[in-house]
């Protein structure tokens, strides 16, 4: 695998690869690594020649300092597990290599998008997030970029933003991955005990439960029952729980056959912030 710090290193590297016409996959993610990140990787590998995977912790994304600060950075470890999985190109940027101006300004229209639950509970994080994701995207100019669904509203926010930019990117939704026991794997996960591990299962029972009942019960019924369900689990501080249209995140009411609904639920456990969903239909 070939590490690169910096912009011109890497475009120089591609410039090749696009001479040649071979296809590029990009998988963006703040390291911290797991069998998540990995399942993006292997999605991307039979899409495409060649496949950049960039560990970058973003500034611009924290509202919360402390949380920036906290993130894990287990860069050795980070590294070994890309080499295994076969990654072509590491992309390993510092602050002062992504931001040169520590002025610059950005803003992009996100139709409300940015707005809502996880924007509204972080203001300002899908902005960071555009911005980022912007620079990577110019960059490296990927055919197809992965995702994961554990993060349902930054993908649907990204999405826009390759609609409002007209950029010729493939977005690939790829899904979540969990332990065993329904967790979903998050970089976060590292700071939960084992107590609060089996505590944060709560999150994945109630989504099962909103999906079992997704087409039996009216959505609002469901809605509250689930509500009071998880904030009657153990060591469980909810933050949201909704019921929504996929593609504006609009809370739903009514089920329309031909639109997709998804549940989005964030709560804190230990004081970490954990988030999860699963598609309904
Ligand atoms: O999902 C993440 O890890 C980050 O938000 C991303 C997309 C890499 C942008 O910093």
């Amino acid at each position: 695998m070939r590490i690169f710090k910096t912009k011109k290193e890497l475009q120089d590297y591609l410039e090749t690869a696009r001479i040649n016409k071979q296809k590029i996959a990009l998988i963006p993610t703040m390291g911290a690594l797991h069998a998540g990140h990995i399942s993006l990787l292997d999605y991307a590998k039979p899409l495409s020649e060649i496949t950049v995977c960039s560990i970058f912790v973003n500034p611009t994304q924290f509202n919360d300092p402390k949380d920036l600060e906290k993130y894990p950075r287990p860069l050795e470890q980070d590294i070994a597990l890309l080499e295994v999985a076969k990654c072509d190109v590491l992309f390993l940027p510092s602050v002062e290599e992504m931001y040169p101006d520590p002025d610059e300004q950005w803003h992009i229209n996100l139709a409300g998008l940015d707005e809502i639950w996880e924007g509204e509970m972080r203001p300002g994080h899908f902005q960071g997030v555009t911005q980022v994701v912007y620079k990577l995207f110019s960059l490296v100019q990927p055919d197809i970029a992965c995702f994961g669904q554990k993060d349902f509203q930054q993908v649907m926010v990204i999405e826009h933003m390759i609609k409002v930019k007209q950029l010729p990117i493939t977005i690939a939704l790829c899904p979540i991955i969990r332990d065993e026991h329904g967790l979903a794997l998050s970089s976060r996960n590292m700071r939960l005990s084992e107590k609060g591990k089996h505590q944060a299962l709560a999150l994945f029972r109630t989504l099962q439960f909103i999906k079992n009942n997704f087409t039996s019960k009216p959505l609002h019924e469901i809605q509250i029952l689930a509500t009071e369900q998880l904030e009657a689990s153990d060591g469980i501080a909810l933050e949201y729980l909704a019921i929504c249209e996929t593609t504006t995140l609009q809370e739903a009411n009514t089920i329309d056959a031909n639109k997709k609904y998804v549940a989005l639920v964030t709560a804190r456990v230990e004081d970490v912030r954990l988030i999860d969903n699963m598609i309904l239909n």
